[in-house]
């Protein structure tokens, strides 16, 4: 099956970036083995939909409101994204949960926004160094996944995002992220994809892509390069 590598842009890049960026990537893409979802900052949305509209890249935003509109100032809705485009939205990435008070709730209907509009959420769970440093690990984690999981939890897609594996250059080992993904794994059941993220870059990623359980990767600072982030979907 093939891997699925999320670029998340983070608060990242211009309208000429994003073109210098998309069309390398969109002219070499030659990997079968990977499928490509590109995540830039909401007001490139529209040029990179332009950009990407006839290549197989697909398009996804870092956040969504949970409510359909209204007066929320700032925020954008999942039916926006949709016309913008977008088929998948990252929701609850741990920049989110700390910067802006996230909590599982709110991540949860999030997400069920995005599915009631055909966007796929991409669900981010993960501990910090603390909680890992006190064994709590895998108990954290799974109690993020059973708060922010809605019903319809086919259309989701998890992403395990160790915090303190971050934009650290510290990647988790093979074998934290073997077990962490066997426990959610037994969680979710099949047919739902599980990501890893958190220092992804191109001289792991093709080890950490043939971990059992590993569907794919989200990556933030190495998609920000083409010869790079190239070498990732080329795995
Ligand atoms: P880095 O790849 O820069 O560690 O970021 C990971 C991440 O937060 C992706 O969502």
């Amino acid at each position: 099956m093939k891997k699925l590598i999320v670029a998340n842009w983070k608060m990242n890049g211009t309208a000429i970036f994003t073109q210098k960026l998309l069309a390398p990537i969109i002219d070499k893409k030659t990997s079968p083995l990977s499928e490509i979802v590109i995540c830039p900052p909401f007001p490139l949305l529209h040029a990179a939909h332009n950009i990407m509209r006839d290549s197989q890249l697909h398009l996804g935003a870092q956040d969504c409101h949970h409510e359909p509109s209204g007066a929320f100032t700032g925020n954008v809705s999942a039916s926006l994204l949709k016309e913008m485009g977008c088929s998948f939205v990252i929701v609850g990435h741990s920049e989110r949960r700390l910067h802006h008070h996230e909590n599982n709730a709110l991540i949860k209907a999030k997400a069920i926004a995005a599915i009631n509009n055909n966007i796929t959420p991409i669900i981010c769970i993960g501990e910090n160094l603390e909680v890992r440093n006190s064994g709590q690990a895998i108990s954290t984690v799974i109690k993020q996944l059973s708060e922010c999981l809605p019903e319809s939890k086919s259309s989701c897609i998890i992403a395990y995002e160790p915090i303190w594996a971050i934009g650290t250059g510290m990647s988790a080992t093979e074998d934290n992220i073997a077990e962490m993904h066997k426990e959610i794994r037994d969680f979710v059941g099949t047919g739902i994809k599980i990501l890893y993220g958190g220092s992804v870059n191109a001289k792991n990623a093709a080890s950490i892509l043939t971990i059992d359980n590993v569907d794919g990767v989200l990556v933030g600072g190495a998609s920000l390069q083409a010869d790079t982030f190239l070498e990732i979907i080329n795995y």
